[in-house]
């Protein structure tokens, strides 16, 4: 009985632990009945797997019970209330997407969640509620306060594939940190700036954002791969005229695109097959490479030619990059052939594949690298440097030879033979 209860446990956390991104489910949404109603939302909310709908301040609101993280995605709607719920803040915000969640988060120039904000301002994402965003040159003529931006281009292709005519927006833009995690979708239009309503257009502090240095919509992606997606007016979810666009940014945010993974890697010695180097050999690095497709619910190859290894002892020694070598149903085999360098001591195999848009990629193996042993070196004679000396060494001997024997066998030869001289 006990023991089934443990393998239970056991296989409960192994479904934890091994989950891909086919059974993430259970997304809560949070949301402010004073501002709007759920049903406003209803083609959002539709468009999610598995929801919870939790009206803001509720002390139901926990994101972990007991350490365990209690869901895959969170919605945070505009909202007056200060405190999401008595168990929730920016430190549990930041835990949550520490622990790998993700995290959708829409504010208006109705309102925003002043946690969200506080947490967006954690990754660099600066947003103030109290900015309205104006563009005297592009307003939106059937609604007022709007601004209108034709043909938006979206910045990030893996992010939002799809396009949209044209954006009547009516809410706050975002400064934004230089952080390299930010993934920039929407800039503010050039001509647009955002003051604060209450105080006027005029006066130091009142402008928060001009020209295309604000954002309207922001993502980023934390070193554990937990996606954060920012929205600076809800209309955006609501209107279903950017149903697209708001499926693209959902997708995206909660793991069913742009999600890499590295299946395998290996290395060999290309001469000898073994996993050990000595310097000048040649190695092979390897990586399989998958990605996930959500139309298909599996895993496909993934597809790109910027994948580089590189062999690090502080610095890189070497980067390059990786040829395609093959590919099956479920991933990409990418092979780099190099030499290793006339250097020994531990060297990293590294392939550190951060690209925006895509999970990130860091996998390292740790490898020793010798120097030649005694009888590795060439002899002597295979080095042309070494003719002259040993030509000079062969020619001494030779020579002294040469000498020793002229020496030996010549002597004062007597002129006169003795007997005659008497004479
Ligand atoms: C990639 O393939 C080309 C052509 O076969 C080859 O010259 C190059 O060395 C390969 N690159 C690596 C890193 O193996």
């Amino acid at each position: 009985m006990r023991l089934s209860l443990v393998l239970a446990l056991i296989f409960n956390l192994a479904a934890l632990v091994f989950a891909g991104p086919a059974v993430k489910g259970a997304t809560l949404v949070i949301y402010d009945p004073k501002l709007s109603k759920l049903s406003d939302y209803d083609n959002f909310v539709k468009s999610l797997d598995d929801v919870k709908a939790v009206e803001i301040g509720s002390s139901d609101i926990a994101l972990f019970i007991n350490g365990i993280r209690m869901f895959e995605n969170l919605v945070i709607l505009p909202s007056k209330v200060r405190s999401i719920s008595p168990h929730v803040g920016v430190k549990e915000l930041v835990e949550y997407v520490n622990d790998g969640g993700n995290l959708f988060g829409v504010t208006s120039s109705a309102g925003a969640q002043l946690d969200l904000e506080k947490f967006l301002g954690e990754v660099g994402i600066y947003t103030n509620a109290k900015f309205k965003l104006f563009d005297h040159f592009n307003e939106d003529s059937t609604k007022e306060g709007s601004v209108l931006i034709k043909d938006p281009e979206f910045q990030n292709k893996i992010v939002v594939p799809s396009s949209v005519d044209q954006i009547s927006y009516s809410g706050s833009a975002a400064l934004l940190s230089n952080s390299e995690y930010l993934i920039p979708i929407l800039k503010a239009p050039k001509t647009s700036y955002t003051y604060n309503a209450a105080i006027g257009p005029v006066g130091s502090d009142s402008v928060w954002t001009s020209g295309d240095q604000g954002y309207l919509i922001v993502s980023f992606q934390a070193l554990n791969n937990a996606r954060v997606t920012w929205l600076g007016d809800d209309n955006l979810i609501k209107d279903s005229k950017y149903d697209n666009l708001a499926k693209d940014l959902v997708s995206w945010t909660f793991q069913y695109r742009g999600v890499i993974k590295s299946v395998s890697t290996s290395h060999e010695n290309v001469v000898t097959g073994l996993e050990s180097y000595k310097v000048k050999d040649f190695a092979k690095y390897e990586i399989e490479i998958s990605q996930w497709s959500s139309e298909e619910n599996t895993w496909v190859p993934f597809e790109a030619d910027d994948v580089q290894v590189e062999f690090i002892m502080l610095d890189p020694y070497q980067r390059v990059n990786a040829n395609v070598t093959s590919s099956d149903e479920e991933k990409t085999l990418f092979t780099a052939v190099f030499q290793i360098p006339d250097q020994h001591g531990m060297f990293t195999f590294s392939v550190d594949y951060k690209r925006p848009g895509l999970s990130f990629i860091d996998e390292k193996i740790v490898v020793p690298v010798r120097h030649l042993a005694n009888d590795e070196y060439p002899r002597s004679w295979e080095i042309t440097n070494s003719w002259v000396y040993l030509t000079s060494a062969v020619a001494v001997i030779i020579v002294w030879f040469a000498f020793v024997t002229v020496f030996i066998f010549s002597g004062k030869a007597p002129l006169v033979e003795d007997g005659k001289k008497k004479n």
